[in-house]
């Protein structure tokens, strides 16, 4: 039943009325995220790799109060750009357990980085190029190198997220021990290998996942044994959240089974960089109706959050559950007859759509919807397209609701061009 389903489960945990009093305090749509369930998630990756190094990927939820929660679980920050360097080196106040993942770096951002590493030498640089060993040395760099390779196999929930194959990143594996040989004669601290094999992976992508793995273990026993001992193999992030109604969790303890299995007899710590995990099952989106009409096959529901809000299903097509609020918490009021309904936000493209055709309680005017796992890569994709600006979040830290970012007001948008 849907009320069995992990998805749904999450979902049908928020009270409705604290929702609807947190829309009341602060507008929609509106982003809240639990921090407790955070912390729940880092505990549950924890008891599945006890031995494992776990980094959070910033690029989930780059929120200062995440990373400030999950840095205090003792879990370590992967960072995709020098904004998300300055975030980690800002709450970390260290550059240990902060790895700096460069995927073709602009120069302002290998600056900034050297910048960190020249304050915080213990920061680690994972460069996916050689060019970017060559810039990193261009600018006096010879601190911790990690080498990003192309495993040449990818898995994920979207062919836009199978990161693995796709040849943007990484130097092929192949080519790995060259290059690390050559970084470590021209003196570069060499400390780990890593690579991603795509975001999203589930249960049923286990053979993915074990064949990549043991691709990773092969390449970390090669370079050892040609180059010298490594600190660290660092097998990405990946692990897939149950969305759909009918989506198993994923088995976190096969995953990491598999993993030992593969890797268990490599002399090197086993790092995970996990995003999704920790973050996407404590957020909704809150969003209003303020439109409901009879559009011929469906019932076109209009909301205030839109694909400026929540980039995921016009992106990938990727599905969300959908809970209205009002029609679960009005209990005394008629009970609502299901419709297939189309739920479309402001923005002036067709694609700009959450679901379309689904069987949810009729809406109407001035009700609450929640949208249901949007913690990772929600407001991180969230844009300013139509000249809207984002919406505002709160976090929930110890049960207490608090504002963490406020809403952009439209002088925020315009604001870079009245100041140029
Ligand atoms: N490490 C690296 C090097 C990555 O590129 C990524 C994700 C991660 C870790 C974390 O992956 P996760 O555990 O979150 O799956 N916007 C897409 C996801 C893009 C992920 C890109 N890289 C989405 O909304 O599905």
């Amino acid at each position: 039943t849907l009320e069995g389903s992990p998805a749904v489960r999450r979902l049908t945990a928020w009270e409705p009325t604290r929702l609807e009093s947190l829309a009341g305090a602060y507008g929609t749509p509106l982003y809240v995220l639990d921090l407790d369930r955070v912390r729940e998630n880092a505990r549950r990756l924890e008891s599945a790799f006890p031995d494992a190094e776990i980094l959070y990927a910033v690029k989930a939820n780059a929120l200062s109060d995440v990373l400030e929660t999950l840095h205090g679980e003792g879990v370590g920050l992967e960072c995709a750009s020098a904004g998300e360097l300055r975030r980690a080196v800002a709450v970390t106040d260290s550059g240990a357990d902060v790895h700096y993942t460069a995927v073709n770096p602009p120069a302002r951002d290998l600056d900034i980085a050297v910048e960190a590493w020249e304050e915080h030498p213990e920061l680690t640089i994972t460069a996916g190029a050689e060019d970017t060993i060559d810039r990193l040395e261009e600018r006096g760099y010879d601190g911790r190198l990690c080498l990003r390779v192309n495993p040449g196999i990818g898995a994920g929930h979207h062919e836009k997220v199978q990161t693995g194959a796709n040849a943007k990143f990484g130097v092929p594996a192949e080519r790995a021990v060259d290059v690390l040989a050559d970084a470590a004669d021209r003196g570069f601290d060499v400390v780990g290998i890593h690579a991603h094999v795509g975001s999203g992976v589930s249960s049923d992508q286990l053979d993915a996942h074990r064949e990549f793995v043991s691709r990773m273990g092969e390449l970390a026993r090669s370079v050892t044994e040609a180059v010298g001992d490594l600190e660290f193999l660092d097998i990405g992030g990946g692990f897939g959240v149950p969305y759909r109604e009918d989506d198993a969790p994923l088995d976190l303890e096969a995953v990491a089974d598999a993993t030992r299995e593969a890797v268990g007899d490599v002399d090197a710590q086993l790092t995970i960089e996990p995003g999704r995990y920790f973050v996407a099952d404590a957020g909704v989106l809150l969003t209003e109706v303020n439109t409901v009409k009879d559009a011929r096959e469906t019932t076109l529901v209009g909301v205030d959050a839109g694909m400026t809000t929540l980039l995921r299903p016009a992106m990938y097509d990727a599905y969300h559950p959908i809970r209205n609020l009002t029609a679960d918490s009005s209990d005394t009021e008629r009970s609502r007859e299901e419709t297939a309904q189309t739920i479309a936000g402001p923005i002036c493209e067709s694609g700009d759509v959450f679901c379309a055709d689904r069987k949810l309680p009729a809406s109407e005017r001035g009700d609450l919807l929640a949208i249901g796992n949007t913690g990772a890569y929600g407001y991180e994709m969230a844009n300013q397209y139509n000249s809207r600006p984002r919406p505002a979040s709160v976090v929930i830290d110890d049960g207490v609701a608090r504002l963490a970012r406020r809403r952009e007001t439209i002088d925020d948008v315009t604001r870079v061009e009245r100041e140029s």
